[in-house]
């Protein structure tokens, strides 16, 4: 059961303006009833091009109605240039929150919002059109989408780009090259994790080795793996053993051992310690 926040509830509840302008001057179309969430946004400006008048109809969740809902009222009011500077974390935010998992509902209305300036711009001929190439094809979400979420939103895992643009939530195929993507966009940002100091005479303490090993397996091992449709996973540290559990794509995988030989353990003796070895553990979850 998600967590929802009072205002949430009231425009789930008592949803504002839901229905159609005649004679719109923007209208944007975003989403599909096959991906689950579609909307619908209109918008009618005044002599003076303030919106005055917003509507919407949407198909989708609790989520997705409500941030539809508030939408319409942040915008009334508002020029365009005023607008188009809404964000989905700006939507989020008026609505006191929204769970992490629902935040896609957030970055629809935004686009919706876009599509429908653009509408308007084009003087009603320009129809929402995909930026990019697309990456998930579950979901029809292109790379562009995909970098200006995790951008705007400082994302850092495939999870997190899941839940603000669905990318990844389907059959999970795409998940590689979303990592790939969050690699581009944050790179620097990933890897500026201080590496710890060893000891004097190069020991490291226990804490540092644990450290080592985790930051060892995020930077170097992890990203190759997740790039298959594969993970891994730190279980546990025990003097030199290190015991580890293959998650997704790798934990079917004939060649697991092969990996845990030529990667894993191969990468923690580089980085970390060469006394190091890698067991693996197949029921931790
Ligand atoms: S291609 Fe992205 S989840 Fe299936």
């Amino acid at each position: 059961m998600w967590e929802y926040t009072e205002k949430v509830k009231d425009h789930f509840f008592n949803p504002r303006n839901v229905g159609e302008i005649e004679n719109a001057d923007g209208v944007g179309e975003v989403g599909s009833l096959a991906c689950g969430d579609a909307l619908r946004l209109m918008f009618k400006l005044d002599k003076n091009g303030k919106i005055t008048d917003a509507k919407f109809k949407t198909f989708g969740c609790a989520s997705a109605i409500a941030t539809s809902s508030v939408l319409t009222e942040m915008i009334k009011g508002m020029t365009l240039d005023e607008a188009a500077k809404v964000t989905n974390r700006d939507i989020a935010d008026y609505l006191g929150g929204l769970p992490e998992q629902k935040m896609h509902c957030s970055v629809m209305g935004r686009e919706a919002l876009e599509a429908a300036i653009e509408n308007y711009q084009s003087g009603g001929k320009k129809k929402h059109q995909l930026e990019g190439n697309v990456v998930c094809t579950c979901f029809g979400v292109t790379d562009k989408e995909i970098e200006r979420v995790i951008r705007e939103n400082n994302l850092t895992t495939v999870e997190q780009v899941t839940n603000y643009c669905k990318a990844g939530g389907g059959c999970g195929g795409c998940k590689g090259e979303i990592e790939k993507i969050i690699q581009r966009v944050q790179g620097d940002k990933i890897k500026q994790v201080p590496v710890p100091a060893p000891r004097r005479g190069g020991q490291l303490t226990n804490i540092q080795k644990i450290q080592l090993i985790q930051q060892t397996i995020n930077e170097q091992i992890r990203p190759p793996l997740r790039a298959d449709g594969g993970d891994i996973e730190l279980v546990d540290v025990e003097g030199n053993k290190v015991v580890v559990a293959f998650r997704g794509m790798c934990a079917q995988c004939k060649l697991a051992n092969v990996t845990m030989k030529d990667v894993v353990e191969a990468k923690l003796r580089e980085f970390v310690s060469k006394d190091l070895y890698v067991e693996e553990i197949k029921d931790s979850s």
